[in-house]
């Protein structure tokens, strides 16, 4: 794994290939592991970069973030790491940082990929829903959150079909530090909706979700891309959350083609 230092925070990150960058940032409670089929699959093309976030995988911190602080700190990582200007793929948390550095830090991204994720911003039942969480991380640690969010992150028959999937999933989500869960979660629960910056978005953006996703709707991801001036969406068939790790094969045919355009 590589590492970059920048002020008080060590970055770790993996990097396969050469060519135009392509940054891929991952959901909650997970690291850059749910991205190894992209970097096997798409190292032949780009060179592609798969970042722990702050606290997340081997990039430790117990320090409070907020989704904007993350993305101005994602945007000096890209500076440093990436050298500019990069394609930037976010997955479901990782979207909502994306998100706020496509508004934050619009000079530093060739193009938006948004997957698994939206735009709007968590509903009172929601932001309710992350105090309860932030608390069970606290009181009981990261596995009983794990165990809560474990059905809802594959589509029904990836559960069945790919056991070393499931197994995977949750040795990262059990490994992610209960600080690192309960910072995350008041940060999710406070960021900002970014539905009215969809139209002002000037790079061009890929909305990119599964087709059985349990979290984020395909109308979403619709909606989502007709709001953008240089919108596209796709659906990844057979996949759910996580389509990245799910449907590699098709998802990074989508990315391969929206990050040569
Ligand atoms: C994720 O996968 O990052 C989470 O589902 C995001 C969320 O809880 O809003």
């Amino acid at each position: 794994m590589k590492s970059i230092t920048i002020g008080s925070m060590q970055w770790r990150y993996q990097e396969q290939g050469t060519g135009d960058p392509i940054v891929f940032v991952h959901g909650f409670p997970l690291d850059h592991r749910i991205w190894t089929e992209q970097l096997a699959g798409l190292s032949d093309r780009f060179r592609v970069i798969a970042v722990d976030l702050k606290g997340f995988g081997a990039s430790h911190s117990t320090e409070a973030f907020t989704i904007d602080s993350m993305a101005d700190e994602l945007a000096e990582f890209i500076r440093a790491a990436a050298g500019g200007r990069c394609t930037l793929a976010g997955l479901s948390m990782g979207g909502y940082v994306a998100f706020s550095l496509a508004v934050r830090h619009p000079e530093l991204l060739k193009g938006l990929a948004i997957v698994c994720s939206k735009a709007e911003a968590d509903t009172q039942q929601g932001k309710e829903g992350r105090q309860k969480m932030a608390e069970l991380a606290m009181k009981e640690g990261s596995k009983p959150v794990a165990q809560q969010m474990l059905p809802r992150m594959f589509a029904p028959g990836t559960y069945t079909s790919r056991p070393d999937l499931v197994e995977k999933l949750t040795q990262i989500m059990e490994g992610c530090p209960p600080t690192t869960i309960a910072n995350a979660c008041f940060a999710m629960r406070d960021r900002a909706d970014r539905t009215p910056d969809l139209p002002n978005l000037a790079m061009p953006v890929a909305i990119i979700l599964g087709e059985q996703d349990a979290i984020i709707p395909a109308e979403m991801g619709q909606k989502m891309a007709a709001a953008c001036k240089q919108g596209s969406f796709y659906l990844i068939r057979n996949a759910g959350h996580l389509a990245p790790m799910e449907e590699p094969a098709s998802f990074n045919e989508v990315m391969a083609k929206f990050a040569s355009a």
